[in-house]
């Protein structure tokens, strides 16, 4: 097949830049040491490359990406890194023989998953993101609650989403480390060889984790980009030039429908060639000025802003070497 052939709007995946970021952050980080994150590309056909590159254990940030991994034979070690309350799903999983710890930060998520026949939790512990996870003093007193429960507890969890995208990479590596401080005291409260944390970037200055939770790295967006880091863009959206206007603007037919936009707008794909600035996208539209020559039915190539909300609307990731479509990967975990 031929990217001509490929109805747009297309979400493509460049095989050898994917390829590039696995091998790159399996060097950094080897077998164990990272627990990818389903979250950003939610393919077991991704899934699949990182055990390949010695990965067995996974990160999923629902439910349903637990049972997905699960049912598709890739359930040695699953950790749903958040809250739940509907945990007698995870349990069905553990019953079927899949590996499945939960991060918990209360009673009422500790009574959920000894309830729901979970076995295994880590005690998730807030490092400064105002989202889940307990206070780090609380950590010792909730892992003694889940001990009395029956649950066993690997360790702890905490995800420094504040400091992911830093462009000072000196500041950030300073608040890394005081960050991860209050994880580390709460790990000598609570025992257990786990200690869970890191994404895509902080990869190289998160040195107190056992194991780093990143995802992204493995498609990467133009908000990661910003940060310098050695991972290529391997996502992009395939869109097709429906409207040359006289003065002086295009439109392609891929819009805010096929593109996350909570980090802004897409970028065109200079890696590619491509020119033009996005001027704005609307539903089924995105804009582009500055790209005098356009004709209608020409491609272009957008580079999404945040790469999971935009995987998440898609049900297909097309692998692209070159100008070839070699592959095509059923986004599985799609949606939520
Ligand atoms: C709990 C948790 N861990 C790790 C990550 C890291 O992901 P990424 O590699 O995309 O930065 C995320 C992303 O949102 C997350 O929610």
């Amino acid at each position: 097949v031929h990217l001509a052939d490929l109805p747009t709007p297309a979400l493509l995946v460049d095989g050898p830049a994917l390829a590039h970021n696995i091998a790159t952050m399996a060097a950094a980080r080897p077998g164990p040491e990272l627990r990818p994150h389903v979250k950003a590309f939610k393919s077991t056909a991704i899934a699949r490359e990182l055990v390949a590159a010695g990965h067995d254990n996974f990160c999923c940030a629902t439910v349903r990406e637990v049972e997905v991994m699960a049912a598709a034979g890739l359930g040695a070690d699953l950790l749903l890194a958040n809250e739940v309350l509907d945990a007698d799903r995870l349990g069905a999983v553990a019953d079927r023989g899949a590996r499945v710890t939960v991060a918990v930060d209360s009673e009422e998520t500790i009574t959920a998953a000894a309830l729901g026949g979970v076995r295994e939790v880590l005690i998730d512990v807030n490092v400064g993101l105002p989202r889940c996870g307990c206070r780090p003093g609380d950590a010792a007193s909730l892992a003694e609650m889940a001990r009395a429960t029956g649950l066993e507890v690997r360790g702890v969890m905490g995800y420094e989403g504040h400091l992911m995208d830093w462009t000072d990479r000196a500041a950030q590596a300073a608040e890394v480390e005081k960050s991860m401080a209050q994880l580390v005291a709460a790990h000598a409260d609570v025992g257990g060889d786990v200690v869970s944390g890191g994404g895509t970037g902080t990869y190289d200055v998160n040195h107190w984790v056992t194991e780093l939770q990143a995802g992204s790295y493995t498609l990467m967006d133009s908000h990661y980009a910003r940060l310098g880091l050695p991972f290529r863009q391997a996502l992009y959206l395939l869109t097709t030039v429906i409207s040359v206007h006289p003065d002086g603007w295009l439109v392609t037919n891929g819009g805010l429908k096929s593109l996350a936009m909570d980090h802004g707008n897409p970028s065109i794909a200079g890696e590619r060639g491509d020119r033009g600035e996005v001027f704005f996208c609307s539903d089924e539209h995105t804009t582009i000025t500055g790209r005098p020559g356009a004709a209608v039915g020409q491609h272009v190539w957008l580079v999404p802003a945040h790469v999971d909300p935009t995987v998440a609307k898609h049900e297909m990731l097309h692998v692209v070497d070159g100008e070839r479509v070699v592959d095509h990967w059923p986004i599985d975990m799609r949606h939520w």
